[in-house]
């Protein structure tokens, strides 16, 4: 281990180093890789990072969590999640309250949320009719933590309550320089953390007064035990909530915006799309009939690996170790990069195209070696929301595709990445009731 070196790359200007240009240059990772291959460094932060590219590298650092690696995420998320957050938690602990707040995401909790799902989703459609014209994004936005708003603490209309909004400020403030001051992002992010643990705390006050804990994600959690058959305290239960109303919020958007792009962009897809869900018209929407819409489900994993909403995630290196013949030494970050391994034309074939026929059973490309096709991450962290992102995620889009239709305004379509992507100027679109 002695002999080997650290990876190529750049580790100049000792505190920002390339902080800025990783934040604003979407082609950061990926100029890099061209200039010294799969695996390089850089500064981040003050930190030095490793960025890994790759099916291997995906399974390196997501089986080795808690031996070689750690969770780490950078210094403005971790203060705005708080320090009882289920993503900042590590080791036996980490498993432990996974297992609790996995409950809420149970198949039976899952049956239950598609009404509610459908309800929401038919209001904003229509809303949609009768606008004509919008820009989608923000729409989406809102629709989204609705639903979270909604599904997780009972709230209506969450994205016009005071919540709401001290949300939408504490999200702008994530990816920030923790510089604590009344005018910085991270300053006003802060103090909508504080507002909104109060707001929470309030809903679960009530919540244990009226004796009832309700039937949403909160009230699961509210009756959930751990091993000791301890409840989760006070300070804890505000902190998985508001990571919980973060997690399945940013990514669905982006997620759903990417969706409603990509099939505007390739109409024979949406025509192919459209075609398989002509059987299910009138058909009460269940797990049961949406696990039937199998070319709706090449499509979602398409988009999901074309734009992945997160791009990759951070680990702090425990314990020196080697990849690729590079050393990574202990202390060090690393950044498993989940969008560049989903353009590998080793795994894809013709990567850049769109093309949901890739994961059809005949040529199910992301079978062939494992973590090639990974938006949810892997191994003991994978993301805790999936099949609750794959439910809200296909529900919306059979709605869609059975009774709606879109078209793509002129407008800029670079997509933005930060914090989850998104065309820039907003997705404009006209919207209608399919004739
Ligand atoms: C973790 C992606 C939706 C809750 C993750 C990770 C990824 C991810 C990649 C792992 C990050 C890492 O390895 O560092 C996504 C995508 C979504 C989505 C692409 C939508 C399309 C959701 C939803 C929820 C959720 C709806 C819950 C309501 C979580 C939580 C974690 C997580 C709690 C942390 C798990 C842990 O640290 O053990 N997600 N997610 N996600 N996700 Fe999601």
């Amino acid at each position: 281990m002695s002999s080997l070196t650290t990876p190529p790359g750049q580790l100049r200007l000792p505190l920002l180093g390339e902080t800025l240009a990783f934040l604003r240059d979407p082609d950061f990772a990926k100029k890099r890789h061209r200039q010294y291959g799969p695996i390089f460094k850089t500064q981040l932060l003050g930190n030095p990072t490793v960025f890994l590219k790759g099916a291997a590298a995906n399974d390196f650092v997501l089986s080795h969590e808690n031996q070689f690696f750690v969770v780490s995420w950078p210094p403005s998320v971790k203060r705005l999640l708080g320090p009882l957050s289920l993503a900042l938690q590590t080791g036996a602990l980490h498993l432990q309250r996974r297992k609790l707040l996995a409950q809420a995401f149970q198949p039976r909790a899952l049956a239950g949320y598609v009404p509610v799902l459908a309800a929401i989703s038919e209001q904003y459609l229509e809303r949609w009719v009768a606008l004509e014209t919008l820009t989608w994004y923000p729409e989406l936005r809102n629709y989204t933590f609705d639903i979270a708003g909604k599904l997780l603490i009972g709230l209506d209309d969450a994205a016009q309550t005071e919540l709401g909004h001290w949300f939408a400020t504490w999200c702008e403030g994530l990816f920030s320089l923790p510089l604590r001051l009344p005018w910085t992002r991270f300053g006003k992010a802060f103090r909508c953390r504080e507002q909104l643990l109060t707001g929470l705390e309030t809903l679960i006050r009530e919540r244990q007064q009226a004796g009832s804990q309700g039937s949403d994600a909160l009230g699961v959690l509210l009756r959930a035990r751990d091993e000791d058959g301890q409840p989760l305290g006070l300070e804890e239960l505000k902190d998985q909530v508001l990571l919980l109303l973060f997690a399945g919020h940013e990514t669905l958007t982006s997620a759903l915006a990417s969706f409603c792009l990509l099939l505007a962009q390739h109409p024979a897809v949406k025509d192919r799309a459209r075609a398989e869900q002509s059987q299910f018209r009138g058909v009460p929407l269940s797990l049961e009939t949406l696990k039937q819409m199998t070319y709706l489900e090449q499509v979602l994993k398409e988009v999901l690996r074309c734009i992945a909403p997160v791009g990759g995630g951070f680990r702090q290196v425990l314990q020196s170790c080697e990849f690729g013949g590079f050393l990574l030494p202990q202390g060090w970050s690393v950044l498993y990069e989940i969008n560049l391994t989903h353009q590998d034309s080793e795994l894809f074939l013709a990567p850049e195209q769109f093309d949901p026929g890739r994961f059809s059973p005949e040529r199910a490309e992301d079978k062939v070696k494992p973590f090639s096709h990974v938006p949810f991450g892997g191994g003991v962290r994978e993301c805790l929301g999936k099949e609750f992102a794959r439910l809200e995620l296909k529900l919306f889009a059979a709605k869609l595709l059975q009774g709606y239709d879109w078209s793509l305004l002129p407008q800029d379509l670079t997509l933005v990445t930060v914090p989850t992507p998104h065309p820039k100027d907003g997705l404009k679109v006209r919207f209608y009731r399919q004739p």
